[in-house]
């Protein structure tokens, strides 16, 4: 034998059914190439009856009269544990389980007793799992095992009269993919054969000529080579005989979206779209798992709502990551129209109220300065970027799509973006990290106008959990960095709270993924209820930051960066936090509640600062302060205040509430009914001056606010100070409750 020839030296082998036919021949190999090996046996007769020692002791003989290594086992595989004992009390270990053990009870289908179908399913896949459940934790403790199945051609195919060992033959295919997914971090592959060799079991189903042909010797090269630990095969299943070797793999069509427009799924669009659905000319072979399926009918339906034109269809991914490949590589590009209505309702999904008017012109196509949000240049270049996934990148496959997130976004604009139109997405893979525990892509797309004129740049990281370790370089130059928050307080700070319904308003926006509303699928992920889009948080966090510093003004915008770090609940109340650097502000989002960073190394760039929000952000460091309790309840009023502005309207008051702790003025908030109906921290705005001044202790203002001190009392025991029109503030009483359970 030469050095480069395949060795199992030290390797601990188990061969079930290894007393006659394959079992044998893979025995023999295995310890020809240095392996110590376990003869498994029973000795029954080829339908399962009876049992005997001496098959197991032959081949052992045969073993060490060649100076092998070898023991016998004389159980059935049904006691897993035992043989694998023999294992573990001779060699010490297992590496190797050939899962190989069978008989046959033939019969047509009519006639299969009970008998004849449990004994098949307990020698052939309950003896496989018997044996190999018992030897898992010690290949795992090991971190290191080869699984073989043996199925069979008629478990593949069908074959007349052997309906009970088709179906455990193809249960054991089943078997391996899984264990395939769940050994592979610990460097165990199992893999599957469908052999045909002469042999006891088929020496009468084969015509001599035939029989004679299929040497058993033939197959246990392609059992030794899948065994060895430089095969990294896995989850595989291979058809073998007579020294051909083959691979077999499930395959699916293209597929068709038979459901309509209308969201209309009969019997008849099925039978209408027949030819696609069975269309095999594009046909893919899927191995991602279960989920790249799932995955695939999301990413399917996903692309059906965008595009809404219905019949579309995408292609399943296959088989390991691979930068030399994927980088650079260009994914089909897109088209994407949209319309004034889509630019309002992303407005409205990332939280742009009517409430505030100097959002109408994000939200009113009449309006003279009617515009897109700026963070509404990450939608176009969404729509083909589960292409990633379904288009088969090359050096892109076999990722698991439900186990992706979003790491980062990146988004520059050249131009501000039209409020209707359509736009030329380009996608190119940018790059491919090995991070360990995962793979980050980056995607470039470039969005052009129908000028063929770049109007944005989005550059999408996302991190693919489990697909770490492919020897990849774990850093890129074509990464848009994030930059850390400053250590300092920050310069300004603006929070609203998100609607209960805001992913549910968001997604109309074109991500349509369940996790979002649907709380089983939220669940699935381990989520206590659909969480937010993190580009919904992202498009909130953008526009605090264009308020605070660009006074709205969407063509002073340039770029921002962002990481997610966790996700927000719908609910929830999102602070943004802000440092100006000169024309970039720094910034990084929480939820106010939980004092959780949602995303962190942010920052958007800005042409200019905008005077007035330079002005107004000094104004907003000013006054805020520390975190107070009753920001909670000013959050909860400029909700309720939104919801019912025709209510507040009739009040036309400026109120400042002076909140202290320990008698000392904490934080500051105004709630403006004049100036349309706003509610914020600190004095009023632009010198205007408060109607009613009302000052009161944190946690007396909380207690009022939960109906657990009456106002009455607190006005008394002079615990709430008030100064100016109280007939305003009487007013207020009344209408808050009506918002709100406070009586103040
Ligand atoms: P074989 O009958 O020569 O070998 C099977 C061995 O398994 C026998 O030595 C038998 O005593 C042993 N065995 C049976 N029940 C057992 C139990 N409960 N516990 C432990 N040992 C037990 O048959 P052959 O052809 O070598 O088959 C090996 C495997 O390959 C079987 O799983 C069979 O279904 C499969 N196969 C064989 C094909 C062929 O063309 N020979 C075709 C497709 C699959």
């Amino acid at each position: 034998m030469s050095s480069s020839d395949l060795r199992f030296n030290g390797r601990v082998v188990l061969v079930t059914g290894a007393g006659g036919g394959l079992g044998r021949e893979y025995a023999l190999a295995f310890a020809a190439r240095g392996a110590s090996v376990v003869v498994n046996d029973l000795g029954g007769d080829r339908k399962g009856d009876g049992k005997s020692s001496s098959a197991a002791d032959k081949v052992v003989e045969e073993i060490r009269a060649k100076g092998g290594k070898a023991v016998a086992n004389y159980n059935s595989v049904e006691d897993g544990d035992k043989v694998v004992q023999t294992a573990l009390d001779n060699f010490g270990r297992i590496d190797i389980v050939i899962n190989n053990a069978g008989i046959l009870r033939d019969r047509s289908f009519a006639r299969i007793s009970d008998l004849d179908w449990d004994l098949i399913h307990r020698v052939h896949l309950r003896g496989s799992f018997m044996v190999t459940r018992a030897a898992w934790p010690h290949m795992k403790k090991n971190s290191y095992g080869r699984i073989i199945m043996t199925s069979s051609a008629a478990g593949l195919y069908g074959n007349f009269g052997q309906a009970n060992y088709s179906a455990a033959k193809l249960g054991m295919v089943g078997l391996s993919n899984t264990l395939a997914k769940e050994g592979v971090k610990y460097d165990i592959h199992c893999n599957t054969i469908a052999p045909i060799a002469a042999s006891r079991l088929t020496e009468d189903v084969m015509p001599p000529d035939i029989f004679k042909m299929l040497n058993p010797e033939y197959i246990a090269p392609v059992v030794l080579y899948l065994c060895h630990e430089s095969c990294e095969s896995n989850g595989d299943v291979f058809e073998c005989g007579a020294g051909w070797v083959a691979q077999v793999k499930l395959h699916q069509s293209e597929g068709a979206m038979c459901m309509q427009r209308t969201g209309e799924f009969t019997p008849e669009n099925v039978r209408d779209n027949w030819e696609k659905i069975t269309d095999f000319t594009n046909a893919t072979h899927p191995s991602g798992g279960a989920g790249g399926s799932t995955a695939k009918m999301i990413g399917v339906l996903t692309e059906f709502n965008e595009s809404n034109k219905g019949g579309i269809t995408t292609r399943p991914t296959a088989g390991g990551i691979d930068p030399t490949q994927a980088v650079g590589y260009k994914l089909q590009p897109k088209q994407f129209s949209y319309t004034r209505n889509d630019v309002i309702l992303y407005a409205l999904g990332v939280g742009a109220a009517t409430s505030q008017p100097d959002y109408l012109k994000f939200l009113f196509e009449m309006n003279e300065d009617f515009c897109s949000l700026p963070s509404f240049g990450v939608i176009p270049a969404q729509s083909g970027l589960m292409g990633m996934f379904t288009e088969n990148v090359p050096g892109l496959q076999g990722i698991d799509v439900t186990r992706i997130l979003h790491g980062e976004q990146y988004l520059e604009l050249f131009k501000p973006l039209p409020t209707s139109g359509t736009l030329h997405n380009e996608f190119t893979i940018a790059d491919v990290l090995d991070k360990g525990s995962g793979a980050l892509i980056l995607m470039d797309v470039h969005s052009y106008d129908e000028n063929k004129e770049l109007v944005a740049y989005n550059q999408f990281s996302t991190f693919v959990v489990g697909s770490g370790g492919f020897g990849g370089k774990r850093a890129s130059d074509k990464i848009k960095a994030t930059v850390k928050a400053p250590k300092r307080a920050p310069n300004a700070s603006m929070k609203e709270t998100t609607s209960a319904d805001q992913a549910a308003l968001y997604r109309l926006s074109g991500d349509y993924n369940p996790l979002h509303i649907d709380p089983s699928f939220a669940a699935m992920g381990g989520f206590s209820k659909p969480i937010l889009h993190g580009l919904c948080s992202f498009g909130f966090a953008v526009r605090h930051v264009l308020k605070t510093y660009a006074n709205n003004d969407v063509t002073k915008f340039k770029a921002v960066k962002v990481r997610f770090v966790k996700p927000v609940y719908p609910g929830q109340t999102i602070q943004t936090d802000m440092w100006q650097e000169g024309n970039r502000i720094l910034f990084q989002s929480k939820v106010a509640e939980t004092g959780d960073v949602v995303i962190s190394g942010a920052y958007v760039d800005l042409h200019a600062v905008s005077k007035a929000g330079a002005g107004e952000a000094a104004e907003e460091q000013q006054s805020s302060g520390p975190e107070v309790q009753s920001d909670m309840i000013f959050a909860e009023i400029e909700k309720r205040i939104a919801e019912f502005p025709d209510m507040t309207k009739k009040l036309k008051g400026v109120f400042l509430y002076n909140i202290n702790v320990k008698k000392k003025l904490a934080a500051q908030w105004t709630i403006d009914l004049k100036k349309g109906a706003s509610v914020y921290r600190g004095e009023p705005k632009g010198g205007v001056k408060p109607d009613v001044t009302l000052t009161v202790e944190d946690e007396d203002f909380i207690a009022l606010a939960m109906g657990q001190l009456r106002p009455e009392t607190a006005y008394s025991e002079r615990r709430v100070k008030i100064k100016g029109r109280v007939i305003l503030l009487t007013k207020l009483m009344h209408l808050l409750p009506v918002l709100y359970r406070s009586k103040l």
